[in-house]
Order: C-alpha cells, then structure tokens, then sequence
C-alpha cells in the first residue's frame, strides 16, 4: 500500500495518524456503484464519492455528453455578457426545476464558493439600499457550508477555531438535534419550540435591522446527517417572516433527490429565499456550484446592479460549458430516466435494514431520510454518552468497514451513509450485511 509520504499530496479533511499508518487508498475507477483501487480491490462506496455520484461512477449518458461538450465547445467563461449556450440552458433548467417560478441562477464551481456569493450579493444589496450595517447571517451549530471564507464563518465546527472563524458578522445559532439537545423530560415538541424562542431571542438581542439572512441545510449533512426535530422549519419560518430575514436553503447535499423528493425544501415545508446547489446537480461529473435567487429578491438584485453598472463577481470557470451540458443531463437522468423515482423506491428498505442497527449496545441512534442515514456511536447507550476521543472511533470503524470492501465516511461519532440513487434493494442488503460484520468485529 502507498505511504502517505510517498507522494507531495497535501491532504485536507484526512485524520493524518491513521493515514500514517495505514497509507491512502487509491481509486483507480468505478462501475456502478462500486470503485476499485489500484490493485483492483473492489468497493461498495456507500458514499457516493462525497454525496454527489448519484448517478454511479461510469454513466455512459454523462460521459458521452461530456465527450460531445468537449468535441463541440471544450470551454469558456460566463463573465462580460460572453457565455455558452449551454450556460444559458442550464439556468433556464434550473429555474424551470426550482421551487421558484421565476428566479435567476448564477453559477461557479463549488458548493462553498456559491455560499460566499450569496454572501456578496446580501451584503452588496443592503448596503446600497442604504442599510450597510444589515451584514449578519444566522446559522446553526453543526452546519456546514464549505470552506472558502464567508462558507468556513457559516459552518459552524470547532475545527474552524484554528482559523479565527467565526468572522465578524457570522452568528451560530442551536442544531434542532433532539436525540442529542434535548433536555431530561423535554418532549420534541417543546424541544422545537425551545430552538425557535432562541432563535427569536437571538434575533431581538442582535437586532433584526443587522441580519442579512438565515441559512440552514434542510437536513444537516456533513454535522452528522441531523433531520430537523419535528416542526423546526414550522415554527421558524414564521419568525423569519416577522423580522423580514431572508432564508438561504443550503441544498447542497438535500438538492436533486437525496431527500426522496427533488427539494430538502419540499420535503420540510420550507420556502427559501435563495437555494444554494451543487454536488448531484453534476452528479458529480464536474466541479459546479450554483446560486438560485427567487425572483422578487433576484430583481431587486439586478437593479441594484445595474446602478452599480454590474455585480463585480465571478469565476473564471464559472458556467463552463462541459460542466453546464453535464449538469443538464443529470438532471435529466434525475428527473426523467428514473433515479429519483428509485430513491422514494428504495428508501423505506434502507431504514427499515438501518433500523437493526439500533439493537447494538454501542449505537446510540440511528436517524436519516430518504437516502441519507447516520449511525451515532456511544459508550454507554443509556446516558449517551459518547467514547473518548470521538474522532477515533468514527476513523477505527471506516478503515475496518474498507479493508470488508464498504466505503462509508465517520463523521465524529457517527458513520454516514449515503448511497447513490440507483442503489438496488439487493446492493442495500450488500452493504448492511458488511456493515453488520464491521461493527460486529469493532464492538467484541
Ligand atoms: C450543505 C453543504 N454546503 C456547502 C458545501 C460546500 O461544498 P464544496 O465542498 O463543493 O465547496 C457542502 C459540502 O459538503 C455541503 O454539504
């Protein structure tokens, strides 16, 4: 196996002493649902690469449109009023599959670097409607929203105190995490209304007149694959109303079908100002971030920017047409060729194989919907409370579940998995059989 210092690889997000010593492991290709590393192991990736390779790792409609992209136009920008056609499509598309009946959409290449441009736009709206101190954005405590500077302020890990985030103008707020905030004898209703009079203590203590936007992902993915406690958007949303706050929905895992309907948004009853996409909107064939805007706000938007004479923002590969003509076939694929249809198929089956895992005396909870799920690992079952060196333990229980042929990621505590939306009933026994043996074998 390589070394890790075998290679000038710098690597992010990578517990470096387990890296150390068990070297990384390298993907060669894929087929289905499956990689294969470069001895030709083969592995069920119950991740699906990194939430995004809904379609599988070999989709010949993706790779052939990819291939006639590059053949036709191989690439350009979007900035000056000079862009692709198929830019132009896909935002068209975009809007057409948004919740919003009209909007705009721009485009860039991450999920984070979207989140900084909504940032920019909020911030660069209210100043010149002459409240530049309406700067604040609200977000909760296990969000996360990338990594860039405005994104790392939002997301709101303890890992970011190394960099000195939360930036100025960055506010946490709690994570309707029940199971694990829930107070002795507080009933998940109470819960949800405890989380919603903070919020609106919170909004009165900052005052209203300096929140620029509340950001939240439908269901928290990267803090632990956390679903809203019971009514949470319910009752939120009407304080955000009140206090005229826009709603930024982070749809960046939640968006095209992991929820079990094309919106997180949809499946929570919520009704964002803007919507933040990236990941399946490629299904992970190209790097690709978008910003959708509703159209009342995405007026006022271009308004102001035309005073300004532009929105002087914008990435060079930002709406690049491969990435665009990708995108517009996945979402094809989604919505037309049947992936979103087998996600609502397939779901119930995998909580249903998801919930054996609540038997074990280690595992503390087990939650998700549609196909996204989290198994919480704990010391003790009773008092929740959770092994020494969290981190460890999610890391010891990966690397076990990988040498059984299953990639799934720890996250902390937990174990994520989420598969990719043409995972078959047979291929969800596949990996629940294997990760019965792994956590079997890391509990003896
Ligand atoms: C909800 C959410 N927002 C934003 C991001 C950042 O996206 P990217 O890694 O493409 O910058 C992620 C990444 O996982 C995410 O899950």
């Amino acid at each position: 196996m390589l070394k890790s210092n075998s290679s000038h690889h710098l690597y992010g997000f990578t517990d470096l002493k387990s890296l150390n010593e068990r070297g990384p492991l390298v993907i060669s290709s894929g087929k289905g649902i499956y990689v294969f590393d470069i001895h030709n192991k083969k592995y069920l990736d119950a991740n699906s690469g990194l939430w995004n390779a809904c379609a599988g790792f070999d989709h010949p409609g993706l790779i052939e449109v990819a291939k006639k992209q590059y053949e036709k136009f191989a690439g350009y920008h979007s900035l000056f009023g000079r862009l692709s056609e198929e830019t132009l499509t896909l935002s068209d598309k975009i809007i057409e599959v948004s919740p919003f009946d009209e909007g705009r959409v721009f485009l860039c290449n991450s999920g984070s670097e979207a989140n900084d441009t909504m940032i920019k736009m909020l911030w660069m709206l209210n100043l010149r409607k002459g409240n530049p101190h309406k700067r604040k954005i609200i977000s909760r405590i296990n969000g996360y929203h990338g990594v860039t500077l405005g994104a790392s302020s939002l997301t709101a890990k303890p890992y970011n105190e190394v960099f000195g985030f939360p930036l100025k103008d960055f506010i946490h707020t709690d994570c309707p995490h029940f199971w694990k905030y829930g107070l002795e004898n507080e009933t998940e209703e109470n819960f949800t209304k405890r989380m919603a009079d903070n919020l609106e203590t919170l909004i009165l203590k900052e005052d209203p007149n300096t929140i620029a936007g509340f950001i939240a992902e439908p269901v928290q993915g990267a803090g632990g694959v956390i679903p809203p406690s019971k009514n949470y958007f319910d009752l939120i949303q009407p304080i955000l109303r009140k206090y005229k706050i826009p709603l930024i929905a982070d749809e960046v895992i939640c968006g095209f079908g992991r929820t079990g309907n094309l919106w997180g948004c949809e499946t929570y009853n919520i009704n964002p100002d803007i919507i933040i996409a990236s990941k399946c909107l490629t299904a992970g064939f190209f790097p690709m971030g978008a910003v959708i805007v509703k159209k009342e706000l995405a007026d006022e938007f271009q308004d102001i920017s035309e005073k300004e004479e532009e929105f002087p923002h914008g990435f060079t590969a930002g709406g690049h047409p491969v990435g665009c003509a990708i995108a517009l076939k996945a979402i094809d694929i989604i919505i037309n060729e049947g992936l979103l249809d087998n996600v609502k198929y397939v779901s119930p089956y995998f909580h249903e194989r998801l919930n054996e895992f609540n038997a074990y005396e280690h595992i503390g909870e087990t939650r998700g919907i549609g196909l996204m799920a989290a198994l919480e690992m704990v010391k003790d079952k009773k008092t929740k409370e959770p092994f020494e060196g969290n981190m460890n333990m999610g890391d010891k229980v990966a690397n076990m579940s990988i040498d059984n042929g299953l990639i799934c990621r720890p996250l902390g505590p937990a174990i994520v998995l989420c598969p990719q939306f043409i995972i078959t009933k047979n291929q969800i026994d596949e990996m629940f059989d294997s990760l019965h043996k792994t956590i079997k074998e890391a509990f003896v």
